[in-house]
């Protein structure tokens, strides 16, 4: 049988399309979820990604700042600005973009965030809430879309062996937490696994789901990947294309052609975790804007 392909770029539409109609009735009551963005130098793949979760607020309604700031601001200035935007009551979720340059230390900058416009969900508050199961915190974006995807797939996680390949901050660890909390897209056996883990590619085959975040295109081949598995690539990655005009082209962690064959279903890349990524962004500010002086 074909696989199934988990297309995040349809199910992330639906995923706007409710929020669109919350943030309707929000604004009828008065109340406009806000969005900062901060970026800070001139990273052009950062300058893009702002630049698409700045235009994401506009086409459905979210407020939204988007900040660029030289690559010279320092560490006292950025704080200042963080300072701003924790009082403006317009604005209900902040991010700054990642990676900042070199002298500014993310960590400091993190911390400074009040833990409820957090909507990266890198907050040490948030990290916490998530890993005791308390709702009202905000997990990262991708992780979070990750689980969405399954949930929409209609993919079965109570009781299934769920694999993460990578244990990053950003998608692993708290990908992991995810799955084994308790509920609707969770109540799984959760193994992590990375670039340490001994016989790598016979926990892969282990997988009853297998999630890859590691950063190496194409890592994953056929042989990794039990028959009838759910795939989750979560990789972007440029490789070399003379046939395409840039010279270029995107590929995930997972050899798709190789791998899909096998998959119960499996994401494409592009237009699989990706879109989701900032999706579940618009929803966290939507649900910080719903929290707000709810807090406690
Ligand atoms: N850079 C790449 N992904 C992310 C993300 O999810 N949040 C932030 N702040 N920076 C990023």
């Amino acid at each position: 049988m074909p696989p199934q392909i988990i297309s995040g770029t349809a199910i992330a539409e639906k995923v706007l399309a409710e929020l669109q109609a919350e943030i309707t009735t929000l604004k009828a009551a008065g109340r406009t979820p806000g969005l900062a963005v901060v970026l800070v130098g001139d990273n052009p793949a950062s300058r893009s990604y702002v630049r698409a979760k700045d235009r994401m607020c506009q086409k459905i309604g979210l407020h939204s700042e988007k900040l660029e700031l030289p690559a010279t601001t320092t560490q006292e200035e950025l704080l200042t600005v963080v300072e701003r935007l924790n009082n403006d009551p317009a604005i209900h979720g902040i991010l700054v973009q990642s990676p900042p340059p070199k002298h500014i230390d993310e960590q400091a900058v993190i911390l400074a965030i009040n833990p409820a416009k957090d909507v990266d969900g890198f907050h040490p508050v948030n990290v916490g809430k998530l890993a005791i199961g308390d709702p009202s915190g905000f997990v990262p974006c991708t992780p979070l879309g990750c689980q969405r995807l399954l949930i929409e797939a209609g993919v079965e996680t109570a009781g299934a062996h769920v694999v993460m390949l990578g244990r990053s901050m950003l998608v692993g660890k708290p990908f992991a937490l995810l799955m084994m909390g308790k509920g609707k897209g969770g109540d799984a056996t959760v193994t992590v696994a990375h670039s340490r883990t001994r016989d790598l590619r016979a926990t892969m085959r282990s997988a009853d789901v297998l999630v890859v975040a590691i950063g190496k295109a194409n890592f994953v081949t056929a042989d990794d990947v039990r028959e009838g598995a759910v795939v989750i690539d979560v990789g972007i990655n440029q490789i070399d294309d003379a046939t395409n005009p840039c010279g270029y082209r995107l590929v995930g962690d997972v050899d798709f052609a190789g791998v899909a064959p096998k998959a119960a279903a499996i994401t494409p890349v592009p237009g699989g975790v990706g879109p989701m990524t900032i999706a579940m962004l618009m929803a966290n500010t939507v649900k910080a804007c719903k929290l707000t002086g709810h807090e406690g």
